[in-house]
Parts: structure tokens; C-alpha cells; sequence
């Protein structure tokens, strides 16, 4: 017997229901209007990947790869020759890498800019903003090593915050954290500072130290936090070409208006950014629901998957946090589009004949709606009425007989019987039809009312 919790979203998931279209829908063709405006194409890649795309691209080391990744395999694996075990995805980037490498964008106009939307999945341990799937819209430039390239990934987020309308409630934090050339002197610059510390910390950087010192300045655990705060900063052991990147970066920022905070712990979770890391954070976030977008230089990522040293930079948005954010500051969202038409019906035989003329009507490009599930015709014109609906079109057993149907003017209270065959240029003529125009008509023809 099954219990009542089998009929529950998995847990850190959740269903979207078609009130909330119109915030998701306006998020969503905000970001693909301002990406295209950039000069980003789409890309979609597959929701699972080898293990190998994500472990070695994210680093053995991240909290995402040691604890938060599912596993998915064929529920019965007859198939000894497929690859058994897939991941499903925790970010997008390792997986647009592959992609970049796959269909030999290598060859393509440098850089190569990509968008992509949609949800990723991480066994995070689930709170308000933190989901095991979570909406993601990333974006990424492959192939430029300019530090205005970092500013203009940087100003396409902030841009985008500013059309949803919260970015004043947002700041951006910045670091930069060296390359390979530098990154190793501050390696042991923190080994040196933590070592004798051992004791103090967690158990997890206990094991991180030797193999990854920088991952200590992620730790979220109270003690580690407390030792991040004297430990070395990154920003002191820039080699020249990493300061010199990052001076541009700042400047560039301040010529382009965008709100940035210096913030030389932000290391982030993920271990293929060198110099340039940023995160859109919060100002006021008291319930530390964490960042509503992050990302940064990755120059040495696609040598990692094997490929020719290849510069890119990238971020993307946790669409549910942005979401969130937009309800928090009641920023204004504009409504879906009222449909134009109701169709009516009033029993078995109108019922029949409503659906054809919806098909017809939406083949036509009227945006259409019908409640089959109501009968009377009270109920019916007052769910239309409510829905701001403009034409009711009316079919009751003698209309589907004859091949007419009532045109029903919802704004006027005004009525005509029609043939059936006369309705679609009739209404694309009245949908489209002026307000004056309308009155000298209905003056002349003496429409009747009710
Ligand atoms: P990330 O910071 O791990 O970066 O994730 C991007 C955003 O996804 C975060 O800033 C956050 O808003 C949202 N997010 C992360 N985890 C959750 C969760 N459990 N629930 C809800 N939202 C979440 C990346 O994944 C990089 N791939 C970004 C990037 C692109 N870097 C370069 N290019």
C-alpha cells in the first residue's frame, strides 16, 4: 500500500504551478533578450553526463563532487557494453565544455558565446533557496583572455538584475585568485598558516589541507570561519599579469556603474576558476540564503578535458533565488496575455463542435480558451469576464446544428449570431479594430444590445 508521502515532490524539490508562469516566463525571456542582445546562441546539453565530465572538471576536492552529486543508472542494467553509471548534472559549465569539444567550436569564430537554461540537481541539504533541483541560466565566453571580457560577463548579470528589478537590492563581491603561476606561492603561504592550526579546524578541511588548502576558505563550519579571517590574502601574492588582469577587471566596472565589494575570501565552490571569481550577492540577506548568481575565470578548463589551452569566463543565475528575490521586493512582473477568445459550450453535441473551432481559432493564431468542465452559460461568461477575456464565442446545440455560433463582445455587452465559417475574419477584424472606428460602426449598424 502506498503511503501518503509517495505523493510528495522528492525532497529540495518543487512543482511550479501555472500562477507563478508569468514570474518564470518573464525571467526567462528577459535573460533571452539581453543574451541575444550579447551576442549569446543557446545551447542545451543533456541533463546527465559521465561522472569523469564533472569530477575532473569541479575537482575532487569541492564539497559538490565529495557529497552533493546523484547518481543515475538503468533501473535494470541488461546492458553490459553501455556505460552503467551517469551523473546528474550539478552545473552547467563541465558540461558545455564538453559540448564546446564535441561539435569542434574549437574551429568556430573565437570567442564562442553560449547560453543555456534549465535545472540542475545537487544533494544539498534542503532549505528556503537551497533545492536538491534548482533552475540555473548560465552563460559562458570561450575562447578571449581579455579582462574586459570578465566585465562585460560581470555587466550582462548586473543588466539583466536591473531589467527584473532588484538590483538594488544586489552587490557584487569580487576576488581574484591567481593563476598557475602565483596560485602555488599562496598555496603554501595558507599551508604554512593552517598547518599548526590542524587541530582547530573541521574534519573535512582536516583532509583538504595536503591535497587542497585554498577549499579552507570555503568552509562554512563556525570554527573555520573564525581562522579564514586572519589567514593570508590571495590578492597579496598576485603575480604582475594576474594584478594587472584584475586592475582592468575594477576598472572597467567602475566605468560601467556596476556595485562591487573587494572580497578576498570568495575562493567558490568549484576549482576550475583562476584569477577573476564573482559572486551577485544579497546586501541585506539575513537568512544567508547565499547568492542569487556566481562564476569567474576558468582559463585552465579545457586543458583539463585534454583540449589546447583555451581562456573563458562565465557565470550563471540561480533562477529560483532571483525568483525569490523579485517576490521579497514585489518587483513588478507583467501579467501573461489575457486570451482573446472564450469559447463557450453549452452541452455534449457543442462540446464536440468547440473543440474543432479551437483548433481553427488557434491555427489562426487567436490565443484561445474553453472550460469544458462547466456547463451553464452563467458560469462559463463569468469565467471569462474575470479572465479579461475580449469575444466570447458562444455554441449551444442549435448553433453546432446550423453551423453558427454567437460572437459575444465581453467589453460592450453586445451580441450577433455568425456563421461558423464567417468567425475567423470576422474576429480578426474586430480584435484589431480601433476604438473610433468601432463606435461609428456600431452607430451605423445599430448593433443590438443587451
Ligand atoms: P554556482 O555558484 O555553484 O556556480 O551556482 C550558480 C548559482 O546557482 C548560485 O549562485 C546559486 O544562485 C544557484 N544555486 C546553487 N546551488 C543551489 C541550490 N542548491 N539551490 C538553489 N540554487 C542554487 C556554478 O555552478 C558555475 N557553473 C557558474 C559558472 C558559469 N561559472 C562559470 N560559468
Amino acid at each position: 500500500m502506498s503511503s501518503k508521502n509517495d505523493w510528495r515532490a522528492p525532497r529540495g524539490t518543487h512543482d511550479i504551478l501555472p500562477q507563478d508562469e508569468s514570474l518564470w516566463r518573464y525571467f526567462y525571456e528577459t535573460v533571452e533578450w539581453r543574451a541575444s542582445g550579447f551576442g549569446f546562441g543557446r545551447i542545451e546539453t543533456p541533463l546527465f553526463e559521465a561522472p569523469e565530465v564533472f569530477t575532473r572538471a569541479l575537482g575532487e576536492t569541492t564539497d559538490i563532487v565529495q557529497k552533493e552529486m546523484f547518481e543515475v543508472r538503468r533501473a535494470t542494467a541488461e546492458d553490459s557494453d553501455e556505460t552503467s553509471s551517469y551523473i546528474l548534472r550539478p552545473e552547467g559549465t563541465a558540461g558545455v565544455m564538453r559540448a564546446y569539444l564535441e561539435n569542434g567550436m574549437q574551429v568556430w569564430p573565437q570567442p564562442v558565446k553560449l547560453w543555456q537554461y534549465g535545472p540542475m540537481f545537487r544533494a544539498d541539504r534542503p532549505q528556503k533557496g537551497r533545492y536538491r533541483q534548482f533552475w540555473y541560466a548560465g552563460f559562458e565566453v570561450i575562447g578571449d583572455a581579455d579582462p574586459t571580457t570578465d566585465a562585460m560577463a560581470i555587466f550582462l548579470g548586473w543588466q539583466i538584475l536591473g531589467d527584473l528589478g532588484v538590483r538594488d537590492a544586489v552587490v557584487v563581491d569580487i576576488n581574484s585568485i591567481g593563476d598557475a603561476v602565483c596560485r602555488p606561492k599562496y598555496k603554501k603561504a595558507l599551508l604554512e598558516y593552517y598547518e599548526p592550526l590542524k587541530d582547530k579546524l573541521c574534519a573535512t578541511c582536516q583532509t583538504r589541507l595536503d591535497k587542497n588548502p585554498l577549499r579552507l576558505l570555503d568552509c562554512k563550519e563556525e570554527d573555520c570561519e573564525k581562522l579564514k579571517k586572519h589567514a593570508p590574502q590571495v590578492v597579496d601574492f598576485l603575480c604582475q599579469n594576474c594584478r594587472e588582469h584584475f586592475r582592468i577587471v575594477l576598472e572597467t566596472l567602475d566605468e560601467l556603474g556596476v556595485r562591487y565589494e573587494l572580497t578576498s575570501t570568495l575562493i567558490r565552490g568549484l576549482d576550475y576558476y583562476t584569477r577573476t571569481t564573482f559572486e551577485f550577492r544579497i546586501e541585506d540577506d539575513e537568512r544567508r540564503q547565499g547568492s542569487v548568481g556566481g562564476g569567474g575565470r576558468y582559463d585552465g578548463l579545457l586543458e583539463q578535458f585534454g583540449a589546447k589551452s583555451t581562456p573563458a569566463v562565465g557565470f550563471a543565475f540561480g533562477v529560483d533565488r532571483v525568483l525569490e528575490l523579485m517576490q521579497e521586493k514585489r518587483a513588478p512582473v507583467p501579467p501573461l496575455p489575457a486570451p482573446d477568445i472564450f469559447v463557450v459550450q453549452l452541452g455534449d453535441r457543442a462540446k464536440r463542435a468547440s473543440f474543432n473551432l479551437i483548433a481553427q481559432l488557434t491555427d489562426e493564431g487567436f490565443n484561445v480558451t474553453i472550460q469544458p468542465g462547466k456547463d451553464s452559460l452563467k458560469a462559463q461568461l463569468r469565467l471569462a469576464d474575470r479572465g479579461g477575456v475580449r469575444f466570447a464565442v458562444i455554441i449551444g446545440q442549435r448553433e453546432a446544428l446550423d453551423g453558427t455560433a454567437i460572437l459575444r463582445n465581453m467589453n460592450e455587452n453586445t451580441q450577433e449570431t455568425v456563421d461558423q465559417s464567417d468567425l475567423v475574419d470576422l474576429l480578426k477584424k474586430r480584435l484589431a479594430e480601433p476604438f473610433e472606428q468601432r463606435e461609428r460602426r456600431i452607430a451605423e449598424e445599430g448593433e443590438d444590445v443587451n
